[in-house]
């Protein structure tokens, strides 16, 4: 259960380095971290100064909160997230949107690598989440529910903000962009899927895979957030293309498709 003596000393200690309030969350996934570099007087805090914050062990992800002003609006975001694999329970995992909610956030972006499973993709294309299956056999929520948080049985029918969504590809449009949409499959990892998994996973009706964002966005909707997802397809998921997956190409996509991601993202966030 969500302890709220740790989450109030988390919450202080963030207030007391800064004099606004942001109500936009970012979480920037592998390789997309970059973003938080373009807000403007930032008020950076590593995660390992904040009282009960976990430190993230990925190469790739820098590891701390930046608070400021993104076109016109006071953001924070989260330069690293922490992922289930690394060995944190989703509680811990899931800690910062809960610190955000507390900041007075209201909306929350979200965002990802992932691995291309929809055969029509190609690495380097954004991909608009419309909905999720969460596929890592754990659920951040399970414990004792806190009504104060969120109800027991949270409606997950529209996790994903319609709203948002079509907000999204309107931006999309007007900056020449080619948006894909569909389903985010999130595994536990470290692993990539077998050839034999993405089969399953097509399947079942995802289109890309990766091993995050789903129990961000489920603690968000617990929450009441409205959310957001962008998936960077940093890569074929196993068994479409010939050669074999790795991380460097991951890190390498996210980096050439930053530009377009960056664009994306800010003209979100100014409307
Ligand atoms: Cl192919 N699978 C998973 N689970 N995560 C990824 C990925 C694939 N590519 C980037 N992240």
């Amino acid at each position: 259960m969500l302890n709220v003596t740790q989450l109030q000393e988390a919450t202080t200690f963030i207030q007391q380095q800064i004099e606004t309030k942001p109500t936009i969350g970012l979480i920037l996934g592998s390789g997309l971290g970059i973003l938080a570099d373009e807000i403007e007087q930032p008020v950076k805090v590593p995660y390992s100064d904040i009282p009960h914050f976990p430190v993230s062990t990925v190469q790739g992800h820098a590891g701390q909160l930046v608070i400021g002003m993104l076109e016109g609006k006071q953001v924070i975001a989260m330069q690293g997230r922490f992922h289930f694999y690394e060995g944190y329970s989703l509680e811990v995992v899931t800690f910062p949107v809960r610190v955000m909610k507390a900041l007075g956030v209201e909306q929350i972006i979200v965002t990802n690598a992932a691995g291309g499973v929809n055969e029509s993709f190609e690495a380097g294309d954004l991909m608009i989440i419309r909905d999720h299956i969460n596929n890592m056999a754990q659920n951040p929520l399970i414990g004792p529910n806190d009504e104060a948080f969120g109800v027991r049985f949270p409606d997950m029918s529209n996790a994903y903000s319609e709203r948002l969504r079509t907000l999204a590809k309107e931006k999309g449009n007007t900056l020449n962009l080619k948006l894909q949409e569909g389903v985010y499959v999130a595994n536990t990892g470290p692993v990539y899927e077998t050839p034999a998994e993405v089969r399953m996973i097509r399947k079942l009706g995802g289109d890309a895979v990766g091993m995050s964002t789903v129990p961000e966005v489920i603690v968000a909707r617990h929450a009441g957030l409205e959310v957001l997802g962008i998936s960077c397809i940093s890569n074929m998921a196993a068994g479409i293309l010939p050669q074999p997956l790795s991380h460097d190409e991951v890190i390498e996509t996210t980096e050439r498709v930053r530009q377009d991601f960056l664009n994306l993202v800010k003209a979100i966030v100014k409307d």
